[in-house]
């Protein structure tokens, strides 16, 4: 058999040291004056004895020849810091011998004592609570979960330690799984065999590669049952030995305190107790997913080092063959149930990605589960998507799509600041606005700020979708007016439910108009105001008094408008003589799209009375809003106590607030204005050679461009061909307006000259293609 590398192995080469209890107990006596009767407890490569003083008594640990003095001071060093930063754990500390005083220098810590073959290191610990695990039975849901918060804990208080021997190399730690090759061969079990030989291959084939980038810092190294005594609910009040402390990944500690907890478990509970011990530990520290993807390896790993170095230490140590080999049987129960699921469905198991589906797989369970209703797929070709950063979208092929059809991810997709404030809140709190907690107040308090000075807009209802803001304007306005009409341009989009359905005409099925709806025709705005009359006329002469109007200041369902400020203004001021109330639904054009302000309604100089705001307001997260002015919302309170469960959630508020904070300081309102000019400079120009491409139109990052046929007329299906074309080249860009002939040019507000200048190129090469 070949043997493994010195340096990894000298502590488990040395003869372990033999004193007999009535030694130690001298030598306690003598190097600290505890004086009772010693115990020995087991150990694989030193001794230990408990000594019983009739007091606190402590346990003595007599190192192994091999041992380095160094790695001693590293664990008393490692157990100090601990001390100072979480207090609260519970690690046996070292005493220090008769006569030495300095508390903060490791080395006072390790007296020495002369034995037969040499002299050893002598420390003595504080003797600490509780019992050890209860052989055979395993911690119940809790303490699992406890456990494993516990491990999370003792990584915390390790982050700012550091101490040159932590980098030694030792079998152990995992880092060298592949030094255990030489002693695979003492396996006796050619299956057994098979099964490590095969585990080592894939930890060089997948964690090898990955280990400079896994997170890494000193480490317990062996938090297992063994080395902690536990109270009567099994909760963890001894940590107590620190012998494996060793710099290495973090993931690895993880995996060592699993293969303990685990292989005592029945089969068919291993994967779930598994999950709970990682819960407890994500309670403290959230695990990367490359910590994830690669955990079930390092637990394989962890569990072949403990079969194969028992394997060949049984050989030179006979007699120690029960100590040695104890952990066997529960290690192989674990290694042949991997071996038997396979190692993709153990990471699947522990929490790692699933594996992706084929497009077509995955649209036709698209259809079978959420029916025919559901909006159809984009492109003839769908996206498959896989992750967003920026302007880009990642597809399942890894390829990458310039995204300039979402305006929900106004700040760019995966923003890691609205990210990060996501995941930080979630983890502190989440809950409801019957409670107290600042977010929602903070952004609650931005938002009145953001709205125009004098503008009175100045009560705020956080909720979760754009429909549900309008429909609470609607409830508002019912209530403050006494009507029931409303007023939407001919091609509105406004929301999903009941009521703001019937605001919504582009939904509206042939022929359908509700009772008290009325539109204005949005393809000639000159004729807003003109169109508002009539359409009040129609209203009265239906006996239908006007309640509120809704108008997206981006014109957006309707084909991308930019009216002149008055002839909005003379739609506003019409409705509201009628005795209506105006929406600004701001769901579309808001925050910043427009380039010029930040909402869409100021640049008509308009004063609404409710506005409202959605898609972009949590960059993805769901979080939409009301602004109103409390006039009204007192009106309202004399009949309704509004609730809305998750609205304004302390969640939902730190993305909102993000959203706010991110459009400022990167200045994104003055991107959108010069990149979505120089973007409509450049369409012209591509307009300019090709007659498909009528009028190009828009504010800031809100763009649409006509498709038009040979007689200039709408040309939906030559539209249709174009964003085929575009998204087959990497472009996304969507349709709308009533014949779905422009082209809707939305992208998030970082869009950049390069990526403006990439979504023309490519309009350019599909219309050259055409
Ligand atoms: C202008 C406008 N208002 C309201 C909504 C409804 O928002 P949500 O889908 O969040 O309910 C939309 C959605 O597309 C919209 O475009």
């Amino acid at each position: 058999m070949t043997e493994p590398a010195a340096s990894a192995t000298s502590v488990l080469e040395a003869t372990p040291p033999r004193f007999t209890p009535a030694e130690v107990s001298a030598i306690a006596l003598e190097l600290f004056g505890i004086d009772g009767e010693a115990r020995e407890l087991g150990s694989e490569r030193d001794q230990a004895f408990m000594i019983d003083d009739g007091d606190a008594g402590g346990v003595v640990k007599i190192s192994n020849l091999g041992e380095d003095p160094e790695v001693l001071d590293l664990e008393t060093a490692a157990i100090l810091h601990i001390g100072r930063a979480d207090a609260d754990l519970p690690v046996a500390r070292p005493q220090l011998p008769l006569g030495l005083t300095d508390e903060s220098d490791p080395a006072s810590y390790r007296p020495t004592t002369d034995g037969p073959e040499g002299r050893h290191f002598v420390r003595l610990f504080e003797r600490m609570p509780g019992r050890a695990a209860a052989p055979g039975s395993d911690l119940d849901d809790r303490a699992l979960r406890a456990y494993g918060e516990t491990l999370a804990r003792l990584g915390i208080a390790l982050r700012g330690f550091f101490h040159p021997r932590a980098g030694r190399s030792f079998l152990w730690d995992t880092k060298n799984a592949l030094g255990l090759r030489p002693l695979v061969s003492s396996i006796p079990d050619p299956r057994h065999r098979a099964i490590v030989d095969g585990l080592l291959d894939r930890y060089e084939q997948r964690v090898t590669p990955a280990w400079p980038r896994l997170r890494s810092q000193v480490i317990h190294g062996d938090f297992a049952l063994d080395n902690a005594l536990l109270d009567d609910r099994d909760r963890v009040v001894g940590i107590i030995d620190f012998g494996d402390i060793v710099h290495s990944a973090l993931a690895t500690d993880l995996a060592s305190s699993l293969s303990s907890v685990l292989r005592t478990r029945d089969e068919e509970d291993v994967f779930r107790a598994a999950r709970l011990l990682i819960d407890g530990f994500q309670s403290r520290v959230g695990l990367e997913p490359l910590e994830l993807e690669l955990l079930p390896d390092l637990l394989a790993a962890r569990l072949c080092t403990i079969v194969s170095i028992s394997a060949w230490r049984v050989i030179s140590y006979p007699e120690n063959a029960e100590y040695i080999q104890a952990w066997d049987p529960g290690s192989w129960m674990l290694l042949n149930l991997f071996d038997r699921v396979g190692m993709d469905m153990v990471a699947q198991e522990l929490g790692a990605e699933r594996p992706r589906v084929a497009s077509a797989e995955l649209a036709k369970r698209r259809r079978q589960a959420l029916g025919s209703a559901i909006t159809a797929l984009t492109y003839s070709e769908p996206v498959h998507v896989q992750r967003g950063e920026g302007p880009w979208l990642f597809d399942a092929d890894g390829r990458r799509l310039l995204d300039v059809y979402n305006n929900v991810p106004v700040v760019g997709h995966c923003h890691p600041r609205v990210t990060e404030a996501v995941v930080r809140q979630t983890r502190t709190l989440n809950t409801h606005a019957r409670y107290l907690y600042e977010p929602l107040m903070d952004l609650a308090e931005r938002l009145i700020a953001a709205m125009p000075d004098g503008s009175g807009l100045d009560t705020v209802v956080v909720v979760n979708s754009g429909s549900e803001a309008n429909d609470l304007a609607w409830r508002i306005a019912k209530a403050r007016t006494g009507g029931s009409g409303a007023l939407v341009t001919d091609f509105a989009y406004h929301g999903v439910t009941t009521v703001i359905a019937e605001v919504s005409p582009e939904e509206w099925p042939a022929g359908y108009r509700p009772h008290g709806v009325e539109t204005v025709a949005a393809d000639d705005t000159t004729r807003l105001g003109a169109e508002t009359a009539a359409a009040v006329g129609r209203l009265r002469d239906r006996g239908v008094a006007p309640a509120a109007a809704y108008l997206d200041g981006g014109f957006t369902s309707d084909g991308v408008r930019t009216p002149a400020p008055a002839d909005v203004a003379a739609m506003v001021d019409g409705w509201r003589d009628a005795g209506g109330l105006f929406v600004g639904d701001e769901v579309q054009a808001g925050h910043g799209r427009t380039g010029d302000h930040m909402w869409s309604f100021q640049g008509f100089g308009i004063s609404p009375d409710f506005v409202t705001l959605g898609k972009p307001m949590g960059n993805g997260y769901p979080v939409a809003a009301l602004i109103t002015r409390a006039d009204l919302m007192d009106r309202f309170a004399e009949t309704t106590d509004f609730f809305s469960t998750f609205g304004g959630n302390p969640v939902a508020a730190r993305a909102a607030i993000a959203v706010l904070d991110v459009i400022r300081d990167e200045r994104l309102m003055e991107n959108a204005a010069v990149v979505g000019e120089a973007l409509r400079d450049r369409l012209r120009d591509v307009a300019a050679r090709h007659p498909v491409l009528g009028d190009v139109r828009g504010r800031g990052l809100l763009i649409g461009v006509d498709v038009v046929d040979t007689d200039g007329a709408p040309d939906g299906a030559a539209a249709g061909r174009i964003v085929d074309g575009l998204r087959q080249r990497g472009v996304l860009v969507g349709r709308t307006g009533p014949h779905s002939n422009v082209l809707k040019i939305r992208p998030p507000l970082v869009f950049a000259d390069e990526h403006a200048v990439l979504m023309a190129d490519t309009l350019a090469a599909v219309l050259a293609e055409s």
